[in-house]
């Protein structure tokens, strides 16, 4: 169901055919919020998608989920979706308009340059300001096209102006080799956006240079048409077999931000973070190991949200791969303050966070799933109240 064209075209049509008039005096505009932006209630482990269990999807069905809030108060979530080829693979998008409880999909984002296919890491974000000629509110998705036998990589960018019903290209960030994380292979991983200053910055995963088996690295654009030259954020120089990989920001209300990404290689993929208020100089910042205080070290996949609740400094929020557990630091990312809570939502390979605009006392995890071999993966979410978990 076109949840949109349903509400607002639905409700245009009407509105014409009953007036009949030749110049109607100002159309009605669409609304701007849905009527509730928060669910009313927690819920946990709702199924968004599970793909049908006979119809040749490959393993692992659907990984990597992504979600977040649009300024109008809807839902939109996106994942890596390993439908039966051909066609070739898309994100489906999915928008609710309940705060997470029902579910349609409402458009899809395909390759519409490479013959590819959208297969890996997809990423969304609304653009909170005007960035070159694509205003405020334009939804963009970032992620890896990459073909069938997964020969190449490339990180491209699709904007939507209409909710997420329909995707234009907009322009190609990075090319990369073949996919697999072999040391060696020169692919590019995991994009994370976000605005800074007035320009896009773009996070991700880069095999391309010989000196290292993986590093971090960053380019910004002000148009999202041209895109600076890839800057490093974390590498390490004296082992080329360390894989920093998978890349999250989020901004503290100190002003600084807090960026989180996992250790491969040399580190078991245990969680790093380093605290700066330059995000765009990220390699001068110092690293932390992200340790409870229950002492577990928390593995892959990183995400991170803040949250008003739970004092002065609020609350940094992570969520890792290896746990059910959320991990939350009411000290602005002082090492040493890193307390578990226990979430209803499983635990998944890359589960992404979000709290609520309009209340940020609930928050939305979602997840997919684990890495291949995997018969059983769904989409699924869950929504638990912060204050309610002693947060
Ligand atoms: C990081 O520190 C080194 C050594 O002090 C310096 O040469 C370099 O310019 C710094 N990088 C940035 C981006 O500031
Ligand atoms: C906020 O964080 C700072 C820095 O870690 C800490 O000194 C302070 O005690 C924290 N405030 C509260 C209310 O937790």
């Amino acid at each position: 169901m076109r949840v949109q064209s349903f509400l607002i075209g639905g409700f245009l049509g009407l509105l014409q055919v009953a007036s009949c008039s030749p110049t109607p005096k100002s159309l009605p505009q669409p609304p701007t919020r849905v009527e509730r932006t928060a669910p009313t209630s927690t819920f946990s482990n709702n199924v968004i998608f599970s793909p049908p269990s006979n119809a040749g999807w490959t393993d692992p069905r659907v990984l990597y989920s992504r979600v977040i809030e649009l300024s109008d108060g809807s839902l939109i979530a996106t994942w890596e979706n390993y439908s039966p080829e051909p066609p070739l693979v898309y994100y489906p998008i999915y928008k609710s308009l309940d705060g997470g409880v029902t579910w349609s999909e409402v458009g899809k984002v395909e390759d519409q340059v490479n013959g590819w296919g959208m297969r890996y890491q997809p990423f969304l974000y609304e653009l909170p300001q005007a960035i070159g000629n694509y205003p405020a509110g334009t939804i963009l998705v970032v992620g890896n096209s990459i073909p069938t036998d997964l020969s190449q990589t490339k990180i491209d960018v699709y904007a939507s102006t209409d909710g997420g019903e329909n995707w234009d290209f907009v322009s190609s960030i990075a090319s990369g080799g073949e996919a697999r994380p072999t040391n060696g292979l020169t692919p590019v991983w995991e994009p994370f956006f976000i605005v800074y200053n007035n320009q896009l910055i773009c996070y991700y995963a880069d095999q391309r240079d010989s000196s290292y088996g993986q590093k971090l690295v960053h380019q910004t654009t002000s148009n999202l048409l041209t895109w600076s030259s890839t800057v490093d954020d974390v590498h390490d120089t004296s082992n080329y077999i360390a894989r920093p990989g998978m890349p999250v920001l989020t901004l503290l209300p100190n002003g600084n931000y807090i960026y989180l990404y996992e250790v491969c290689g040399t580190d078991g993929c245990r969680l790093h973070y380093r605290l700066t208020s330059n995000p765009l100089n990220l390699i001068n910042a110092t690293a932390y190991s992200l340790v409870s205080t229950a002492g577990t070290r928390p593995v892959s996949s990183p995400f991170v949200v803040w949250s008003s609740v739970g004092g002065a400094n609020g609350s940094i929020i992570v969520s890792s791969g290896s746990q059910s557990n959320i991990f939350v630091n009411k000290n602005l990312g002082a090492s040493g303050y890193w307390v578990e809570y226990s979430v209803p939502q499983p635990r998944a390979y890359s589960r992404t966070l979000m709290t609520f605009k309009e209340d940020d006392n609930l928050l939305a995890i979602m997840g997919a799933g684990f890495l291949p071999p995997s018969s059983v993966n769904q989409v699924s979410l869950s929504v638990v109240d912060l204050t309610a978990l002693g947060i």
